[in-house]
Order: C-alpha cells, then structure tokens, then sequence
C-alpha cells in the first residue's frame, strides 16, 4: 500500500541558494524505509513538508491520502513524529510528557495513560519513567523521542535520525526498535540516516538523496543481492596474494586484488550466452541449480589452487552488493 506519493516536490529557501528539494518524486509504501543522504541532503526538510509544517515551493504530495496542501492536520493526527533535535521539557517527568502528548493527539486521560505506559515499556523506558527527562542520557532522550511519536496509535511514523548520538550498542537497540515498530507491529516507517551501512539492515526500501536530488529509490534486497563475486583471503609469505591471483589467473579465473583480499568474478553458469559464443554475456534467467554448480566449481579450483601453492586459505566468501557502493558509484568524487 502506498503511504506517502510526492510529485516533483521542489523546496527553496532562497532564490539565491540552490533547491534543499529538487522535483522528487517518490512512493514510500509498507514497511521500513529509508530516507539516506549526507548533512544537508534535505532529509528534514522532507519531513516537516510531508507533514504540513513547512509549504513546498512547488509540486505537491499526499500522506495517508490526505493532501499536504490543507490537510497537515489531519496528517499529523495520523502519523507520529520524532523530530531530529532535543524537544523535551527538562523539568518534565517522562511519563507525563508522554501523557501529555497523547491527550494533545485526542486520547482521553484515561486511554492516554495506558497508551503511554505502554509505550515507554516498548521504548525500554519503563523503568525510568517518573525521572526529570532533563536528567536523562542522550539514548533515553531519543526512547522517550520514540516514545511519545509511537503514544496515540499512529498509522505512519516518521523518524528524523534516531540513532543521533547513540554508541553501537544504543544503536543497535533503536534500530531493532524501528524494525519492530515496521515489521512486528505493521506500522510503516520513515526513517532517516546519514549511515547508509546501518539503515541497510533494517530498512525494505531505501530512498537516497544527494543535495536535494533523488539518487534512488529501490527495494533495499536490490542493493544487497548476491553479486556472484568471490572474495579470497589467503595466508602465507608477503607475495602470497600475488601467487595466488597469478595461479587463478591461469587457471582461467578473471580475478584482482581488493585491499588484502582476490576479488574473483563468476565462473559462467553453462548454457549462459553460448548461442553467440559469448560466454560473458549474462543470462537474464540464471537458473540457480546451474548458478550454484559454478559457485562450487570455483570454490573448488581456488581450494585446489591454494593447496598446489601451500599457501593457507583463510576465508572464501561471496561479495554482496552494499548501500555504501551507492554514493561511489553515482557520485564523482
Ligand atoms: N529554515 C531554513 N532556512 C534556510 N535554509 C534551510 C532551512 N532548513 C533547511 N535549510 C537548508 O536546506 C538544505 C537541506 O537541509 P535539511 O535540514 O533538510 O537536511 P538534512 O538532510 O536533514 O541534513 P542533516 O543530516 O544535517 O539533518 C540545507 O542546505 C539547509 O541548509
Ligand atoms: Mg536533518
């Protein structure tokens, strides 16, 4: 189901100062998805424009089915928002601030306390909840964040940065979180990141802005697909890795050095492109049996290859596509 629908959403701040928003036009549906880019990209801006708190210059969009041009209360009667920055009363108790929030979203006391005990048992919060939030560490900042974006029973959330701030370990914790929030409790999720590497793992779609332009807009399965590409490390005198490359190479492999590592490319599936006797032309229905009999075969020759060199063989893996290749591969440096 589609969630959100923008038109060539365009937003300029200045005449001067080139567009935070460039003619995007994007479909965000169920799920996780992430909304990636650099500082700056226009993530934020975004955000607020999807929920009617700032007016596009051009181009419109629909969240919920509700038109952002007029309906922006409706809009964020239906869809939870957690900010990016600090918006927490210090000299308020989490737990009444989160009540707070949901009677200002219409839940009446009654409902607007359970929803908020609830909610701050979700968040990891329970425990912590009648402390002054001024009190509190960045990562029980950004829960309570979380908390009073989840409190009156949202159809949509949107997260602007939620692991801001957070070691590895919070930052774990709030990604399975908003993987929860999309998947275990069926609330679709916008979320932002600047770190490609961990919205890879938790998000279905992915939407890539690079300085208000759209970079892509693709199921996050089509980054992470099995490249057919091998990875070799191996052990051994200093020129190790050079003998062994040289031995796959006349072994007929099609391989080069990746750091420390051989980067080795598919042995072709049999039957694949042999009709014009091109054997690297790929074919657009690879079958898997046949895919995997090659991915053996070369598993095999560099087994052997390392066994023939008595060079130690320390680790054969496949190279998978990674949302960092992104930007490397669309951006000029
Ligand atoms: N209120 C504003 N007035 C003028 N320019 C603004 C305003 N808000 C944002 N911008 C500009 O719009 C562009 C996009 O900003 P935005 O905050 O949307 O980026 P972002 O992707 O959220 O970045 P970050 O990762 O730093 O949060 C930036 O160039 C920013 O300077
Ligand atoms: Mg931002």
């Amino acid at each position: 189901m589609t969630v959100i629908q923008t038109r060539s959403l365009t937003k300029r701040f200045s005449s001067s100062a080139p567009a935070a928003l460039n003619e995007l036009s994007i479909e965000v549906g169920d799920g996780v998805t992430g909304l990636v880019g650099a500082n700056g990209a226009g993530k934020s801006t975004l955000i607020k424009i999807l929920l009617g708190l700032l007016a596009p210059t051009s181009g419109g969009a629909t969240v919920l089915g509700h038109d952002i041009g007029g309906q922006g209360e409706a809009i964020r009667s239906v869809v939870g928002y957690m900010p990016e920055h600090d918006c927490l009363p210090p000299d308020m108790r989490c737990i009444d601030f989160v009540v707070h929030m949901g009677r200002m979203s219409g839940l009446p006391p009654a409902p607007a306390r359970e929803r908020a005990a609830d909610v701050l048992r979700h968040v990891g919060l329970a425990e912590e909840r009648y402390r002054l939030m001024g009190g509190y560490s960045t990562g029980m900042k950004q829960r309570a964040k979380l908390a009073q974006a989840l409190v009156h029973d949202p159809q949509l959330v949107m997260l602007d940065e939620p692991t801001n701030g957070l070691d590895p370990a919070a930052r774990d914790d709030m990604l399975a979180l908003v993987q929860r929030i999309g998947h275990d409790f069926g609330i679709p999720v916008l979320v932002t990141s600047h770190l490609l590497g961990e919205l890879e793992r938790i998000s279905d779609h992915v939407v890539v802005l690079d300085a208000g332009d759209l970079l892509r807009s693709e199921a996050t399965r089509t980054f992470l697909a099995d490249t057919g590409l091998v990875l070799v490390e191996v052990l051994g005198e200093t020129d190790a890795q050079t003998r062994m490359g040289e031995a796959l190479a006349a072994r007929g492999l099609s391989c080069r050095p990746r750091g420390t590592l051989i980067e080795i490319d598919p042995i072709p599936t049999e039957g694949a492109g042999d009709d014009t006797g091109n054997a690297a032309t790929a074919d657009p229905m690879p079958d898997p049996e046949a895919a995997a009999r090659a991915h053996d075969r070369l598993r095999d020759v560099v087994r052997d290859t390392a066994a023939e060199l008595g060079v130690g063989l320390v680790r054969v893996q496949p190279q998978t596509g990674r949302l960092e290749d992104v930007f490397r591969d669309e951006v000029p440096a």
